[in-house]
């Protein structure tokens, strides 16, 4: 065995070990029937590659590696990198050109990536495994000992789809469902698709797998075939090892990380009522003694300060609400500032663009657009008001228009303090005071 690429974590202590992190990203995801490339679906606000890439930081973070990330790129590469390049991770891209198989994006990674073969292990993450967190990624480490591997395995009533694991005597050997004989295929330990190998073995393992299986495909599971000192990690916990191939399991593990997320809300003091039926983005912030009724999205990066309540069947998106603020049932909030001391709704559409001042009201059938409204505005009843700048508490009646659309271009309306403007009144832009009453 060649131990000359060890470095194990109890001998060094003070050292930091170095590490390529490799996400694998570059399959056609055909199972999925979706638009997108399947990194790219959309989940709890974020795409499904944010969370491998999220743990792989996390880890990296923990300080005692030191390594780059690799996302291998393939089907839909300028879309995903374009993606991953807006987000500003620092991370670097191997192309796998054609999509032969894991084993196959892995020698694309050791061909293209920056010195890979400086970094004594390789961590091999999928992008379509989003409940693995980076204390997986740590207890990984810890069983890699003096071993060439580790496979990180579970089990499951449910194998279908996975690699069994074939165990016998000293081989551990992972076995596709498509090349597995009926025997093997009632195995319910299955590998996870989360690897850690000496980096020295795995090149040479990979240097020798062939695509002479079922699917015609270079399978990175048989680099098992390849040494007889190769362990499996079984993780009691299935769930964090759901992989999405279709939408089934996107469903599956959406509802997973949702209950995740809103777990760490009420432990941090934030009510939800009934938290199955709330559905709250992963970057959204929501501050302690907020209440949530059920049947509420909350989405996007949206940040609610403490003590406000947002009532059943909200809808509230890239938005930033103050503090005890009341969202009254069945209102429309997207990309908005709301103040403190607000009360919206119900049944109020706020669009891209609208401030509202602290302490002010919009009340039931109001929609506003792109608008500054001061402190202590009322806009009480069946309004619309777009492209407006209102002074502080200034009243405005029900039925009121801004017709700010002369059919070619959108005018402003400025109304100033403490004004009074009856029952349906229209301000024609950009011709302030001309009121239709
Ligand atoms: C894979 C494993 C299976 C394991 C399961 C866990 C193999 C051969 N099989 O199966 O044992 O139980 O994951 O979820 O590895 N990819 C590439 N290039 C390719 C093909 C795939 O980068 O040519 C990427 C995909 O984008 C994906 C990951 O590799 O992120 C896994 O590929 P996928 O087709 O989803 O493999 P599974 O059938 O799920
Ligand atoms: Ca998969």
């Amino acid at each position: 065995m060649d131990k000359s690429y060890f470095v194990g974590p109890l001998k060094e202590k003070s050292m930091k070990h170095r590490i390529n992190i490799v996400v694998l990203a570059a399959g056609e995801g055909k199972r999925m029937k979706t638009k997108w490339p399947k990194p790219l679906v959309p989940i709890l606000g974020k795409c499904l590659i944010d969370f491998p890439l999220h743990a792989a930081f996390t880890f990296l973070e923990e300080g005692k590696f030191t390594g780059d990330v690799t996302v291998v790129l393939g089907h839909g590469k300028e879309e995903v990198k374009s993606y991953l390049d807006s987000e500003n991770k620092k991370l670097f891209y191997c192309i796998q050109e054609n999509q032969l198989g894991t084993a196959d994006a892995l020698r694309s990674f050791f061909s293209q990536g920056k010195s890979p073969l400086d970094n004594d292990w390789t961590l091999i993450l999928c992008a379509d495994t989003p409940l693995i967190g980076s204390e997986t990624l740590k207890k990984m480490v810890e069983k890699l000992e003096e071993s060439d591997g580790v496979v990180a395995t579970f089990k499951t009533p449910r194998p279908k789809g996975y690699g069994r694991i074939v165990k016998n005597g000293d081989s551990l050997l992972i076995v596709e469902e498509k090349d597995a004989t009926d025997l093997e295929r009632q195995i319910q330990e299955v590998n996870s698709g989360l690897y850690l190998f000496k980096t020295s073995f795995l090149t040479r393992a990979l240097d020798k797998i062939d695509n002479n299986n079922a699917q015609k495909e270079f399978y990175l599971t048989d680099v098992f075939k390849h040494s007889k000192n190769l362990k499996s990690l079984l993780f009691e916990e299935e769930s964090i090892f759901l992989g999405v191939n279709d939408l089934n399991q996107l469903s599956q593990a959406e509802k997973l990380l949702r209950e995740k997320k809103n777990q760490k809300l009420m432990e941090s003091g934030v009510r939800l009522m009934d938290p199955a039926n709330t559905f709250i983005d992963y970057d959204v912030e929501i501050g302690t003694g907020v209440l949530v009724y059920p049947g509420t999205f909350i989405m996007g990066k949206t940040t609610i300060a403490e003590g406000s309540t947002i009532e059943h069947g909200s809808l509230i998106k890239n938005s930033h609400i103050g503090k005890n603020v009341t969202i009254k049932s069945m209102s429309y909030i997207d990309d908005v500032v709301i103040k403190d001391d607000c009360q919206i709704g119900p049944f109020a559409r706020l669009r891209p663009g609208t401030e509202v001042g602290q302490d002010s009201k919009i009340g039931n059938f109001v929609e506003i657009k792109k608008s500054i409204l001061a402190k202590g505005v009322k806009v009480s009843h069946l309004s619309y008001v777009g492209d407006a700048n209102i002074g502080n508490n200034t009243n405005i009646g029900c039925g009121f228009i801004t017709c700010n659309y002369d059919g070619k271009n959108k005018h402003q309306t400025t109304i100033g303090e403490d004004s009074f403007i009856g029952s349906d009144t229209q301000m024609i832009a950009p011709e302030i005071g001309r009121a239709h009453v």
